[in-house]
Order: structure tokens, then sequence, then C-alpha cells
């Protein structure tokens, strides 16, 4: 059985590790620095192993010693900005959060594919890299195919079609530049912009920019955590089972879409070894443009990260 390490045992860790175990992908090791949350979360997953017909094992810990050997490890612990809160503070203690935890994951499974999920995203996953010094195949950020599972819903709600017919890719930083790839959009192989129309499908790019708000605004307290932890699930899944699906993830590009030195949601194939490969698709002048824009705010966040963390 593979080994799944997922730090922080919050929403979107604990959820993470449900679909993992019900897909009976890996045994999975939950790790926190709060005692008896992981324990806790841990053995009533465990419990839910006989009604659900699976056997993996799922230990929680505060113990980074128990995490050794894992084939991947996800990172979900950091905090949600809170009121009064600006974003740079949210950045910097996310920062030291994913430094200082991956650091010690990496220390434990020096050979794992780390999965970064904490948000900002893709600056990071940027971190993640940095910190552990992996090459750039075993690094990777989850918010391309949440935001394109949220783009590929309300896309089947408007049409009235099932959600397994719908493809739609989102590229781009995870945040109010993604860029969903209308162009290359498809309901069965038929082109979406045939049987949408531009305005509504406007309110839809709108809506998916705004997903993870809406969903905010409703809980009030805390941000989505099921559609989060089933991307992180699919992701797992393509890896362990050599799958070769072709998704969004934040990855590192050298070259491709004329860009580097940054973590960016671009198409790639997932495979046992990582990220098998970034695929280069021919995107319209306007999505491109959207890209680099999308990619020049990352850059900026990754200086103020940069600045932020020299300033500890
Ligand atoms: N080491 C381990 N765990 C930590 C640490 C740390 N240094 N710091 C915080 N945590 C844990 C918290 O104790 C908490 O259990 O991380 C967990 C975060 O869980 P939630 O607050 O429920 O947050 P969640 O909704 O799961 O989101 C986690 O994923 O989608 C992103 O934006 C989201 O960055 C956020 C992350």
């Amino acid at each position: 059985m593979s080994k799944v390490v997922v730090i922080g045992a919050g929403n979107v860790g604990a959820t993470a590790a449900q679909y993992i175990v019900d897909r009976k992908l890996a045994d999975v090791v939950l790790i926190d620095i709060v005692e008896g949350l992981p324990q806790g979360k841990a053995l009533d997953l465990l419990q839910a192993g006989s009604p659900s017909n699976h056997d993996c094992s799922i230990i929680g810990t505060n113990d980074y010693a128990d995490t050794k050997d894992a084939d991947i490890v996800v990172m979900t612990a950091g905090i949600a900005r809170k009121p009064g809160m600006s974003r740079d503070d949210l950045l910097k203690t996310n920062a030291n959060i994913v430094q200082s935890a991956i650091k010690e994951a990496h220390k434990y499974s020096p050979n794992a594919i780390f999965l970064i999920v904490t948000n900002p995203l893709d600056v990071m996953t940027h971190l993640a890299l940095k910190t552990t010094k992996l090459p750039m195949n075993r690094v990777l950020g989850m918010a391309g195919v949440l935001d394109s599972a949220r783009f590929e819903t309300f896309i089947a709600m408007e049409l009235k079609v099932s959600v397994k017919d719908v493809r739609a890719l989102v590229l781009g930083g995870h945040g109010d530049l993604m860029v969903p790839v209308t162009s290359l959009a498809s309901v069965s192989g038929i082109p979406l912009l045939n049987l949408i129309k531009p305005d509504v499908l406007s309110n839809l790019i709108k809506r998916t920019q705004d997903g993870g708000a809406e969903i905010v605004s409703l809980l009030k307290t805390g941000s989505a955590f099921y559609a989060p932890g089933a991307s992180v699930a699919f992701m797992v899944e393509s890896i362990l089972r050599d799958q070769n699906r072709l998704m969004t993830a934040s990855v590192c590009p050298g070259g491709e879409y004329g860009l580097k030195d940054l973590f960016i949601g671009l198409p790639c194939v997932l495979g046992r070894s990582g990220v098998k490969k970034i695929v280069e698709l021919d995107l319209t002048t306007q999505e491109m443009g959207d890209l680099n824009k999308s990619a020049a705010a990352i850059k900026e966040s990754i200086n103020k990260m940069n600045e932020l963390l020299v300033a500890v």
C-alpha cells in the first residue's frame, strides 16, 4: 500500500484523507500542530472503514517521525485570512508554516512528491520547491483541478447536462486572475462556444473566479473543503496509479508558454514520477495575455514573500 501524509488535519486535510481512503488509494497519516485533532479525526475515519468497505490504515499524529517514507506529502496546514488581517500578514504566516512543515516532512520522506494546497497557492508551492530543492517534477500545487471543476459545474448547471460530459480547463494563478480557457472547453466534444451565449458565459466565468469567495460568504466561518479535498484525491490517484491524467496543476514551467521561475496553473500530465509533462496548448491572444497578467501577479507575490521572509 502506498503512503500519503496529509499535513493539517483541518477541513481540507481531513476531507482529502477521507476521499483518499474511500477510494482505497493509500494508507494515510494525518499530522497537525494541535494535539488530539489528527488522532481524533484519524480514529473516526478508521472506524468509517467497515461501512465504507476499506481497510486502509489511518494514523493521526503530532510527530513527524510517524510520517516517514511517504510516497506523497499533501500540505494543507495554514491559516485563513481573518478580519483585520492584511494579505501580507497572511502571506508571512502561511509562508512560515509551509517552510517549517515542509522542511520536517522532507527530512523524513526525501523521496516523496509534494502536493501543496495552502494559500496563496502558487507562491506557497514555489516556497516548497525552494525549501526542499527537489526536482521541479516532484513539487506541484492543487488549484487548477478545483477551479476547472467549479467552471465545469457552472457550465453543466447552465446547459442542464451531466457534469461528466463537460471538459474545461482553468489555467493561471489561483485567484482573481485565473484564466478559464473557453476556446477549448467542450461538452462531449462539442465546442462550448457553439452551445452558450457570450454574455451567459461571461457570468459563468465571473462566478468561477469568485468561486471560493461565494462559498466563504455562505459558510460565514471557514472556506470550501469538499471540492478541494476531492481535487486532491483526484491528483493523488493519477500519481499513485500512474494514470497519466491530463489536468491543470500549479507547476514550474521551464520556458513553456514563455514562462519560467514561478509556479502557475498549466495543463500537465500526472503520473508516478509526478509532473511528467507540461502540455502546450494553442491559446487565443486574449487567453495568452491573461495568462501573462496572472504570471506577473504571481511574480509580484513571490517578491513580496521573499522580502517578508528576509524581514523575519
Ligand atoms: N503544522 C501543522 N498543522 C498546522 C500548522 C503547523 N505549523 N499550523 C496550522 N496547522 C493546522 C491547524 O491546526 C488546522 O487544523 O492546519 C489546519 C488548517 O485547517 P483549517 O483551519 O480547517 O483550514 P482549511 O479549511 O483546511 O484550509 C487549509 O487549504 O484551501 C487552503 O486556503 C486554505 O490555506 C488554507 C488551507
